[in-house]
């Protein structure tokens, strides 16, 4: 596994990104908390159709391109895929595609329908349903439409020759977490998700988690945290299937008055 330091314009400062070899050309490029409790993770995959999974917040741009230089020519991006409609998820998308020419924008169907073709994003775009494709020369992506968990137009990418899931914000580990590990973090994760407030019910998560177990993943690739393979999944999905950790009036770690969780 190799590990080394980007920084955009910002260097020294604690906006720069570390980007580490997980499996097979899959690299996580990670800005560690600073802010928030959580750190913010995007996935390159190194293949003949470069792919970016997810682009951080508008303002962390510089430094994941800056990590992505680190392995390829950001000019040879093929696919930016989003999970979601969300800053941290899509905040640099347009200026990744716009640089890299044949680039093309990748969300789910709905996603596209209901957000990007209404939005101020131009470039080329591609929705995606449950069931559908890319492949990227050596490795191949799959995508499941997982609506709900935690947004309307979630999408999740499997991908098939590493059998990686990347499951956006479920399996979310607070603090500053290494690029794989290996203790479980699944306390961790419930009490963030209640205090963060991040899923309106626990049945789609748990719908998605009994599909996750099927597929029985060898590696799973957070974006919040860090990434971990089959041996500890079960841990996570264990607490999904049996503990509470919907909304339950906490939003970010504030409390909602009474009156607006009065039924
Ligand atoms: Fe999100
Ligand atoms: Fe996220």
């Amino acid at each position: 596994m190799t590990q080394v330091s980007a920084a955009g314009p910002e260097a020294q400062t604690p906006n720069k990104a570390q980007i580490s070899e997980i499996v097979d050309g899959i690299y996580r490029i990670c800005h560690p908390p600073r802010n928030y409790p959580i750190g913010f993770n995007q996935f390159l995959i190194d293949d003949e159709r470069p792919t970016l999974i997810h682009t951080g917040f508008y303002d962390s741009y510089d430094a994941v391109r800056a990590a992505v230089a680190q392995v390829l020519d950001p000019k040879r991006l093929a696919y930016v895929v989003i999970g979601h409609f969300e800053a941290d998820e899509c905040g640099g998308m347009d200026r990744f595609v716009q640089e890299a020419p044949n680039s093309v924008l990748v969300a789910s169907e709905l996603g596209v329908g209901v957000n990007l073709n209404h939005w101020n994003y131009r470039g080329p775009v591609k929705g995606m349903r449950d069931g559908d494709g890319l492949d990227l020369g050596h490795h191949r992506l799959r995508f499941w439409e997982t609506p709900h968990v935690h947004h309307w137009d979630s999408l999740m990418v499997v991908e098939e020759t590493t059998t990686s899931l990347f499951p956006a914000d479920l399996f979310i580990q607070p603090g500053d977490q290494p690029p794989v590990v290996k203790e479980n973090l699944a306390r961790e994760m419930l009490g963030f998700y209640r205090k963060a407030g991040i899923f309106a019910h626990e049945a789609p998560v748990r719908q998605v988690v009994n599909r996750i177990e099927r597929l029985n993943p060898a590696w799973i690739h957070p974006m919040h945290g860090g990434s971990f393979t089959r041996e500890l999944a079960p841990h996570f999905c264990r607490a999904l299937h049996e503990e509470q950790f919907a909304f339950n009036g906490m939003l970010r770690g504030r409390e909602l008055p009474e009156e607006a969780r009065a039924a």
